[in-house]
């Protein structure tokens, strides 16, 4: 990644020129806000997008044309005399095997995937079965040394594995599966593994891993492992709408993700937080603003939260310093939820990027699900979403989210109701996440916190620490550079979410 300075952002730069709210509007005010929202919007804009994924084969992912159409129908709905709207191109660059293939003593094999990270090579040599899950260095013997490790999937990342067993010398890793149902696997960036670069790796199926596996005990066997491919560069796009009324250099971001995973319409997730974002800011258009909001629909945050890292990585310090905070909206709709809210001061999951800003969004959130006589909890503040390239720019941030494929417990049962033992949502990545997956009784009040931190924030930013001293903006991406795909980035804790499955 190479590192430039103050990169100005030309699209946004008509978001400056401010303009007045409707004559006579009165200043936003939580409560009338929130009385503008209604459950019966919600689901039928839960239908409109669901219909787009019927239409294109049961999927939003993006650079499919359902995600496009997607993007139109949220442009279509965002009313141009409140908001300044713009799209914001970027290209991806897209691993695409060629050839993959896993050749143990002359016998090919059937089930292989190629990974998305990793060289690009041949490798012809012994193969060796690692004990354990070959995520320590002291899984690896030294006879490993110019072999092909074969290894187990499970217990660390697929990423942590290769970086292990490169670093024991291997010439080349074969990752057999621990469970039949295929998957499309991720390394994510050596460096996150504190290496420099990655040995050539494929991903088998179970049933040949654990044949191999007891053919070969403690022996070695000739293999030959290939994994070709090559980049496909494709276009893809954010949607950014800024209230024209409002103090310009005082801006509230507000972000949802409008891509699905390929395997499902996505309408918990993230349709619920695009969908909660688009009855916000049209119900907003009632009211005026003191400071301006921005609402932000983010493209491949499936892929490793690329759109959001896109915008953060390229705006400008100078626009960075006029971003107040940041507000992240989860899967709002799930439908065995709990209520949870970044714990951005700390107080129960040590972390990193807690600060007093937010802190102080987390506690808005707080006193929202108090006031709405209902509770929350905390879930961890680790920058696995798409409020991660803000907090990389000094920018706090917060929000809510509602559960992925973590399972309820039975203290979070006695707290939300729901099932105990049941995932939050069982339709997490697949096709069932449809209309008839959501909770539209949370939804409404996922959609109502949004609209209470946005109108309070909108109205006052009184105590809150702004304006901050400069941030540093590294590391930065050069205009037009693709971004890179790696899921290992888009993940939460405790309550589970996005790309955990492709990434371990
Ligand atoms: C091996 O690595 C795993 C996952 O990182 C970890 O949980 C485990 O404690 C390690 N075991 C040893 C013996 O180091
Ligand atoms: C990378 O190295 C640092 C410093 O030695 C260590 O704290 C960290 O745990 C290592 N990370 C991994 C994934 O091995
Ligand atoms: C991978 O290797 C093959 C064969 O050597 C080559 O044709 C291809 O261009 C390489 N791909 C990349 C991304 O370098
Ligand atoms: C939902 O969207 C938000 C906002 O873009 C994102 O941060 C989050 O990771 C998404 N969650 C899931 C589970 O897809
Ligand atoms: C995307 O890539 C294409 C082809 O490589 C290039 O022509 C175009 O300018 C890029 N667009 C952006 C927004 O970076
Ligand atoms: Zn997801």
């Amino acid at each position: 990644m190479k590192s430039t300075a103050l990169l100005i952002l030309p699209t946004l730069a008509s978001s400056l020129v401010a303009a007045a709210p409707a004559p006579g509007a009165p200043l936003v005010e939580s409560n009338k806000l929130r009385r503008v929202l209604y459950r019966s919007n919600l689901e039928a804009r839960a239908t409109e997008l669901f219909n787009i994924a019927k239409l294109n084969k049961g999927t939003r992912a993006w650079g499919t044309p359902g995600h496009w159409e997607t993007l139109d129908w949220i442009e279509r709905q965002i009313p141009k005399d409140y908001y300044n709207v713009e799209r914001q191109y970027f290209n991806i660059s897209r691993t695409v095997h060629d050839e993959v293939s896993v050749t143990v003593d002359g016998v090919a094999q059937t089930q292989v995937n190629g990974f998305t990270g990793g060289p690009n090579g041949t490798v012809s040599a012994p193969l060796i079965a690692i004990p354990n899950f070959g995520c320590n260095a002291s899984d690896y013997p030294a006879s490993v040394a110019g072999k092909i490790a074969l290894v187990h999937r499970g217990s660390c990342n697929f990423g942590q594995k290769n970086a292990r067993a490169g670093t024991a010398g291997a010439a080349g890793l074969v990752i057999w599966n621990n469970d039949p149902t295929p998957l499309t696997p991720t390394l994510g960036t050596p460096d996150l593994y504190n290496v420099t670069e990655f040995i050539v790796a494929l991903f088998i199926g179970q049933a040949e891993g654990s044949a191999i596996v007891e053919k070969i005990g403690t022996g070695s066997v000739p293999a030959t492992i290939k994994s070709l491919f090559h980049f496909d560069i494709d276009l893809t796009a954010n949607i950014i709408a800024t209230t024209k009324g409002g103090n310009q250099n005082a801006i509230i971001t507000s972000g949802a993700h409008t891509d699905s995973v390929p395997a499902g319409p996505g309408i918990n997730d993230n349709g619920s937080g695009t969908i909660a974002q688009i009855e916000v800011a049209k119900a907003l258009t009632k009211f005026s603003v003191n400071n301006a909001i921005r609402f932000c629909w983010w493209a491949a945050e499936e892929d490793g939260l690329l759109g959001s890292e896109y915008y953060t990585s390229h705006i400008s310090a100078a626009e960075a310093a006029k971003i107040v905070m940041n507000l992240n909206f989860d899967m709002l709709a799930s439908p065995n939820y709990l209520y949870s809210i970044y714990d951005g001061d700390g107080s129960t999951f040590a972390s990193p990027y807690a600060s007093t800003g937010s802190g102080l969004i987390e506690q808005t959130f707080i006193d929202f699900f108090v006031e709405d006589g209902k509770t929350s909890v905390p879930t961890e503040f680790d920058g696995r979403s798409d409020y991660d390239g803000f907090l990389q720019v000094g920018i706090p941030a917060g929000g809510v989210f509602m559960g992925a494929e973590g399972i309820k417990t039975e203290e979070e049962q006695k707290l939300f109701g729901g099932t105990a033992g049941k995932p939050y949502d069982h339709c997490y990545h697949q096709a069932c996440d449809d209309t008839n997956n959501l909770d539209y009784g949370a939804f409404i009040t996922g959609t109502k916190s949004m609209a209470d931190a946005i109108a309070k924030y909108g109205r006052s930013i009184e105590g809150f620490p702004f304006p901050r001293p400069a941030a540093k903006l590294t590391p930065r991406r050069l205009e037009g550079e693709p971004m890179i795909p790696n899921r290992a980035k888009g993940k939460h804790g405790k309550h589970g979410g996005c790309s955990q499955r492709q990434e371990a």
